[in-house]
């Protein structure tokens, strides 16, 4: 397993342009499971989970090409309707193919996702809204099959707003008989992203990104040019932070700011200057110090599950004490051992982490338990004294996209060490 090794106390300085978002390609390629004909799409991210699913794509009987950001996935001749267990189980977003492979079949075979290091993760509110639209399932040898006639259109409340759930259901509406509405739907930037795909293709979608998502069925989709993928906001977020931790400036290209509200409100709060300039958002301290800030996660527009790991290593070298509330996912502090190796001062209680500050952190061995998580030990390690090793950086390669490469131009310290050499 490869590791990455840096020493910290550089403040990192330059530019860095943000690839394509991981968690809009992936809905996005599974929707290429409704076409008949050739889809293609420009911006998309040479990340591990992209991977897997084309892998996956292909063993539904799908041609996927994949070079220099762009992808076209073609349907063969024969699909099938099974996703096998060996790749579900190494990312759970292979869920997303339930709905669209029930949509275009009328049957799916898809292993049971089951649990991952952030939590258990179920996925009953997919099923329950496929039910709804006549579908039916059952348990079979860590399989849920599920079969139907045509879908049909039904009207949907959603108990919690589920992204993935959000995005099956979209594409599997969108070529069911009538209409769907979703209420109570997720709201993030990339369930607006998957529904700009599909429409550009002839789906009718009206209101996503807004709680209520109306989806009037279409009898085909059509892919008649190339849809660029929107930028990933994630690790966008990662960048500001890393400029404000190593007190360094970093201008981050193709930032969309715009989604990226709840974030640049705290981090303005804790001291971060953020200017914008068309595209890009530039980052750098204010002052001196950084103060710390609250955060609770919540549903998009709140404050992202997906940003609270990072956000916590910087908040361990703020002055004062904070307060991060985590209400998406149980067991999503796996980091908090890990910075406190480093000498954060983080207690835990339940769902909340009380962070205190401390001056400086220390490098030390570590190791990265899921993406986040592992973000969060990179920026720790940018900014600590001494040498900090980074060990399970596969987590990181599912959603950074050439993280050390770009680090490495801001004036990071940072190598990648192949697997065989540490061990
Ligand atoms: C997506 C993102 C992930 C992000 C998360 C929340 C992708 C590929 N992944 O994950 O990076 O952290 O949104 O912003 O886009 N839940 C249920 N039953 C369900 C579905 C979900 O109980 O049927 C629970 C989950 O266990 C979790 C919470 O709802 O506690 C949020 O899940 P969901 O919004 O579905 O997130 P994902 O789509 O898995």
């Amino acid at each position: 397993m490869d590791s990455l090794i840096m020493e910290g106390g550089v403040p990192l300085k330059g530019t860095v342009r943000v690839s394509g978002a991981k968690n809009a390609t992936l809905p996005i390629l599974f929707a290429s499971i409704l076409f008949d004909d050739t889809v293609e799409f420009e911006n998309v991210p040479d990340l591990r989970d992209i991977h897997t699913t084309a892998k996956l794509l292909e063993m539904l009987g799908f041609i996927v090409n994949f070079e220099n950001g762009r992808m076209q996935v073609s349907p063969k001749s024969e699909i099938s309707p099974e996703a096998p267990y060996d790749l579900v189980k190494t990312m759970r977003a292979s869920v997303l193919c339930l709905g669209p492979l029930l949509a275009r079949l009328g049957e799916a075979s898809v292993a049971m996702p089951g649990g991952c290091a952030i939590g258990a993760r179920p996925v009953d509110l997919h099923l329950s809204a496929l039910e709804k639209m006549g579908a039916e399932f059952t348990l079979d040898g860590g399989y849920v099959k599920g079969r139907c006639q045509k879908l049909k259109g039904a009207h949907i409340q959603f108990d919690f707003p589920t992204v993935g759930g959000t995005e099956n259901i979209m594409m599997a509406a969108s070529i069911a008989e009538g209409e769907t509405i979703l209420d109570n739907a997720a709201r993030e930037p990339e369930i607006v992203d998957l529904a700009n795909f599909l429409n550009s293709c002839g789906a009718k979608i009206t209101g996503a990104g807004q709680p209520t998502i109306t989806i009037q069925g279409v009898s085909r989709l059509k892919c008649t040019s190339p849809y660029k993928i929107m930028p990933d906001r994630i690790e966008a977020g990662t960048y500001l932070i890393a400029a404000a931790m190593t007190d360094g400036e970093i201008r981050v290209e193709d930032c969309p700011y715009k989604d990226m509200e709840a974030l640049c409100s705290k981090l303005d709060a804790a001291g971060v200057e953020l200017i914008t300039d068309g595209n890009a958002m530039i980052a750098k301290r204010k002052a001196n110090i950084l103060s710390a800030v609250d955060i609770v996660t919540r549903p998009h527009p709140g404050f992202p599950t997906d940003m609270q790991a990072q956000m916590m290593t910087m908040l361990s070298v703020c002055t004062g004490s904070s307060v991060i509330e985590e209400t998406i996912f149980e067991n999503r502090f796996m980091h908090v051992p890990e910075l406190v190796r480093m000498g954060a001062d983080i207690r835990l209680s339940g769902h909340s982490a009380m962070v205190r500050g401390v001056p400086i952190l220390t490098g030390a061995p570590v190791m990265a338990s899921d993406l986040r998580a592992g973000a969060a030990l990179v920026l720790a390690g940018l900014c600590a004294g001494g040498n900090t090793t980074v060990e399970r950086i596969y987590h990181l390669d599912r959603g950074y996209e050439g993280m050390e490469t770009k680090l490495q131009t801001l004036g990071a310290r940072i190598k990648r060490i192949k697997g065989s050499q540490v061990e």
